[in-house]
């Protein structure tokens, strides 16, 4: 019995009613409660209410304290009337939830999906008499809930104009929030205020309240549908604001539908947080690819940094870095040291000139004369060694969608399995082509982009090619429907420590971790040994904090990005890069708190030996876990990367102590993180 079926066998689909709510949170006056549920272990627990206006609203709680206090329902649009008051309920159904369901690859092997629905429907009381039906879904970690428009005579077709939900946060809190709607797209750094301190902000947005819950709001299974953001309205109000489009509504889109799922993400403390993120997953659609063995985790090297430190350039010239040479030895250098991938950038024609505010002049199928394609591809698979392909769009998906079956039959042909993309444009510049044939200027995260993703996506696993995108759409966890989407950017990655003003700071990965990392995999691109960016400036981090990141920065591929050269003069360092796993068994946030720091433990898949992160901020931080995740009765030899004991980001972040210990689950591991620094350990398994 294979273990999908084995697994399957275990599967608990119960449709049965759960046991009746009870109300916790008092509705304000003039609300009524009229629907109510809890969470499977009865954790959460959620009431929908309608006031005298006929308002439909929701309220949250855990374990008997508010976490949201009553927050509207609603739409506007843009040719027909509000849907906002003047309704009654008209219907509830519950049903309970509970399956197991396998990875192909991913943080853990099986995620369990358990949670109790409640659906409600209200009816609109005034001539319109349209109808809409809230489905929430509560586990014990969290909600989601959707709405769904059911299509009638008068109500075919929905142009909305924004989404009128609310989140209002019950309890005072601190904020960890991206600006939205900048120029700068999803790059920006994480900020830290008061949740009465939020502007527009992108999602997930992490907030602690002062009694100590750690909550993260964002969206699952974003499809046919604008991204979300949230907007503070007033006090700790916040309101979906969903990302514009030039050609009119937010969101166009022929009824029935069913918009994304809204999440409240909720947990006592940031370790719990993390793992709330299942939620995510949950609330997808499981795996439409049938057959995914053909999606493999690996780490890659690549023709890339070279560019972002000026010595080579993607356009064509006496400096080209994708030359058939220059392939050939990143090939090499992959087959010596056990890589699985070379990226290859600025392959192909387009890249001369003004690239960033063009995209009309990229091909996707024309290389370079110096770079022979053909070559490359037969040269790496004598090797063993896959090429992840490149398609850099500039943001003009009307050039790209033009060329995009070409563009992938031709990888297909050559045997390569994999395409980075990337949408380098201004927040609102990209450019699409409308139904009117003209092109119009497009939002990152609006509803064409959402709808080219998966275009993309699904183009691509036709020919059984993964896809990573820069400058992405946000991670909803579509990856659960389609494997074959292994991770994207969507923050500020390694290239910010090449480039950026300012660099990425020290506490910038333990940000992530509780924020951006909840939505899913990130190519951040780790690895700089160096420590130096663009014109030898220094990077704020240690070297074990380097290592550090392939544990807690998750993605099933992830880059050594740094130069061959520099791993070549830092070979210890570089044992760790070449033994660290990319796909896992389990995960576990061991301790952390957002934004200080975090450790994580990740076992690898279909093996006994685990691996340990751990990555602090500016100050100086201490952990000491227990190891009682390790195998009981099995002897571990830890491989341990950390800070020297004089290691500081500012003065001395070279000193790192590697050394060997013998370990089992009943030892307890205790280290100093130094300030801008981080600890990486392997643990081999040596038998009993
Ligand atoms: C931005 C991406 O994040 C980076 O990885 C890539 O090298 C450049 N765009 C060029 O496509
Ligand atoms: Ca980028």
């Amino acid at each position: 019995m294979s273990l999908l079926r084995l697994l399957a066998a275990f599967v608990l689909a119960v449709i049965a009613l759960p046991a009746a709510a009870q109300t916790i949170q008092q509705a304000p006056s003039g609300s009524q409660i009229v629907a109510s549920a809890d969470s499977p272990g009865r954790t959460i627990h959620v009431d929908v209410t309608l006031n005298a206006e006929g308002r439909v609203g929701y309220m949250v709680s855990r374990e008997g304290k508010p976490v949201i206090a009553e927050s509207r329902l609603g739409f506007l649009f843009t040719d027909a009337p509000e849907m906002l008051r003047n309704f009654a309920a008209d219907g509830q159904s519950t049903r309970s939830f509970d399956e197991t369901w396998e990875e192909p690859w991913g943080e853990y092997r099986t995620i369990r999906n358990h949670y109790n629905e409640l659906t409600v429907s209200f009816d609109e009381k005034n001539w319109m008499k349209r109808r809409m039906t809230v489905v929430f879904r509560l586990f014990d970690d969290g909600i989601g809930f959707r709405y769904e428009l059911p299509s009638a005579p008068n109500f075919t077709h929905a142009n909305i104009a924004d989404e009128l939900t609310e989140f209002n946060v019950a309890e005072p809190g601190t904020a960890w929030w991206d600006e939205a709607l900048e120029w700068n797209r999803e790059e920006y750094l994480y900020r830290r205020t008061p949740v009465e301190e939020i502007g527009t902000a992108q999602t997930p947005l992490t907030i602690r309240t002062a009694s100590g819950l750690h909550l993260s709001i964002h969206e699952a299974a974003l499809v046919d549908y604008s991204g979300m953001d949230l907007r503070r309205v007033q006090g700790r109000m916040l309101k979906a604001n969903l990302m514009p489009s030039s050609t009119g509504p937010k969101v166009s889109r022929d009824l029935p539908l069913a918009t994304p799922w809204r999440v409240i993400m909720i947990a006592p403390d940031a370790p719990a947080l993390y793992k709330s993120a299942q939620i995510i997953l949950n609330l997808n659609e499981p795996n439409r690819l049938g057959d995914v063995s053909w999606v493999k985790p690996m780490k890659y090297v690549g023709i890339w940094w070279a560019m972002h430190l000026d010595q080579a350039t993607w356009n064509s010239g006496p400096k080209h870095g994708a030359t058939t040479a220059n392939a050939k030895r990143m090939i090499d250098f992959a087959a010596r040291n056990g890589f699985g991938g070379v990226l290859i950038e600025g392959w192909n024609k387009g890249w001369d000139g003004d690239w960033f505010g063009n995209g009309w002049d990229f091909s996707f199928t024309d290389p370079y004369p110096d770079f022979d394609i053909a070559e490359v591809s037969r040269y790496a698979r004598s090797k063993g060694v896959e090429i992840i392909g490149h398609h850099e769009t500039a943001g003009n998906i009307a050039n790209y969608e033009k060329q995009l079956g070409p563009a992938l039959d031709l990888y297909q042909k050559l045997g390569i399995h994999a395409v980075k993309t990337g949408y380098v444009a201004d927040a609102g510049g990209i450019q699409a082509l409308g139904a009117d044939g003209k092109i119009h200027f497009e939002w990152h995260q609006g509803q064409v982009m959402v709808n080219h993703h998966l275009k993309v996506v699904t183009e691509a696993a036709k020919r059984h090619i993964t896809v990573d995108p820069h400058e992405p759409v946000k991670d909803t966890g579509l990856r659960r429907t389609y494997p074959n989407w292994v991770a994207r950017e969507g923050e500020r990655g390694m290239e910010y420590n090449a480039w950026g003003e300012p660099k990425n700071p020290p506490e910038h990965e333990s940000n992530l971790i509780f924020t951006r990392m909840l939505s899913g995999p990130f190519d951040f691109t780790p690895g700089v040994l160096s420590l130096k960016g663009k014109n030898n400036t220094q990077i704020l981090s240690t070297l074990a904090k380097q290592l550090a990141i392939y544990i807690v920065i998750y993605s099933p591929i992830q880059m050594a990005a740094d130069l061959p050269e520099n791993y070549e003069a830092n070979p210890k360092a570089f044992q760790f890069i070449k033994d660290v796993a990319v796909d896992w068994d389990d995960s576990r946030v061991l301790a952390g708190e957002v934004g200080d720091y975090a450790v994580i433990v990740r076992k690898q898949r279909g093996s006994a030996n685990w691996f340990l992160g751990a990555v602090g901020d500016e100050q100086e931080r201490r952990f000491d876990v227990a190891l009682d995740f390790l195998q009981p009765g099995m002897r571990y030899r830890a491989e341990i990367y950390r800070d020297g004991d004089d290691a500081d980001y500012r003065t001395n972040p070279r000193s790192m102590v590697i050394e060997q210990r013998v370990v089992t689950s009943r030892d307890r591991m205790a280290m100093r993180i130094a300030p801008g620094g981080g600890a990486a350990v392997r643990f081999v398994a040596l038998g009993r």
